[in-house]
């Protein structure tokens, strides 16, 4: 069979990842990274560094195990070094958010999970499997765990909705142009699109798009979710119903879903987990209404959306 391990994401996506970005034979047989017994630099400094109390990787008090894991993962893009040692753990069974500053490598730490980026260092595990260290077969199979909703929305601009929603499962499955009409049909309903499976994306409001990048996320049964921010560019209206939708969806099929976000009402209304990154690191991660009542100084300004100390515009 000519299984391609990148089929799972569209075109778009592919041609985004700079040349030596993209998998190499070499990058699918060999380890990211020596895990064992590296020292890394400390935290960025500043002044205040010692109010920061980096996560150590080590405590999740979740009681759950983690869906996905980032074990010391390093990665720089040229000199631009994005993750500097995160090690963040993405809960299994609950809705959880990654919360951070525009530009710390959110975007980056989704792309490590499906294995469109490797570490330059460290380990990312998708239910205890390292995703740097598949072979091609082995990352189509881990591939089909996840339902990706990408920051852009990427609908394919030359489908209907019926067929974008359709495109996961005609790739990944025998199934019959019946069983997948039954798929997408319900899917479409549920987020409130059944009546627009011909309308081309063109034709769509943002909030729309959305709805049906949610729809073609959810057709494989994926156990694990991830929305690039599903509610950016949306009213608060729209926003509040996506996140209902986001929570009823959850609560009917279970699993580990990841929430992008910037809207920290949205973090509100659905967060279970949270991870507060920045500048490569997680600062404070735990059940949301611990994060929400934290002493930390970062993680108290991000979640107020205050202007003050210590997040400049740097
Ligand atoms: N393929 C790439 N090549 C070079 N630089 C990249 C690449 N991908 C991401 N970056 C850089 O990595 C940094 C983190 O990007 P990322 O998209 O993950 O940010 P983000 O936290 O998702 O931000 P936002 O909240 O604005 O979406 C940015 O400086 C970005 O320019
Ligand atoms: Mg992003």
């Amino acid at each position: 069979m000519s299984e391609t391990p990148r089929d799972p994401n569209p075109p778009e996506h592919d041609e985004w990842l700079p040349e030596e970005e993209q998998t190499t034979a070499e990058q699918l047989v060999e380890p990211a990274g020596s895990q064992v017994g590296v020292t890394h630099e400390p935290p960025p400094r500043g002044d205040d560094a010692e109010e920061y109390r980096w996560h150590t990787g080590m405590q999740r008090p979740t009681g759950q195990p983690d869906a996905v894991e980032f074990v010391d993962v390093h990665k720089a893009f040229g000199r631009n070094k994005i993750l500097r040692g995160l090690n963040m753990g993405i809960p299994e069974g609950m809705i959880s958010m990654i919360l951070g500053p525009s530009g710390t490598g959110k975007s980056v730490c989704i792309k490590h999970m499906v294995g469109l980026l490797y570490p330059d260092e460290g380990d990312v595990l998708v239910h205890g499997e390292s995703v740097p260290n598949m072979t091609d077969d082995e990352l189509f199979a881990m591939r089909k765990k996840f339902g990706v909703l990408f920051q852009d929305g990427a609908l394919f601009g030359s489908m209907n909705l019926y067929d974008n929603t359709a495109f996961p499962l005609r790739q990944h499955t025998d199934k019959s142009e019946d069983e997948i009409g039954e798929i997408v049909r319900r899917r479409l309903r549920e987020v409130g699109l059944g009546e627009s499976e011909d309308k081309m994306p063109n034709e769509l409001s943002g909030g729309m798009r959305k709805r049906a990048g949610f729809a073609r996320a959810l057709v494989l049964d994926p156990d694990i979710v991830l929305f690039d921010e599903p509610d950016s560019g949306l009213d608060p209206v729209r926003t509040a119903l996506l996140c209902e939708l986001i929570q009823e969806i959850h609560e009917e099929n279970g699993g580990a879903y990841t929430v992008i976000t910037h809207d920290i009402m949205s973090a509100r209304r659905v967060a279970e987990f949270i991870c507060v990154l920045w500048k490569g690191r997680i600062v404070e991660s735990g059940p949301a209404e611990e994060l929400f009542n934290s002493d930390n100084a970062f993680v108290r300004q991000f979640l107020s959306g205050e202007s003050q100390w210590p997040l400049g515009m740097e």
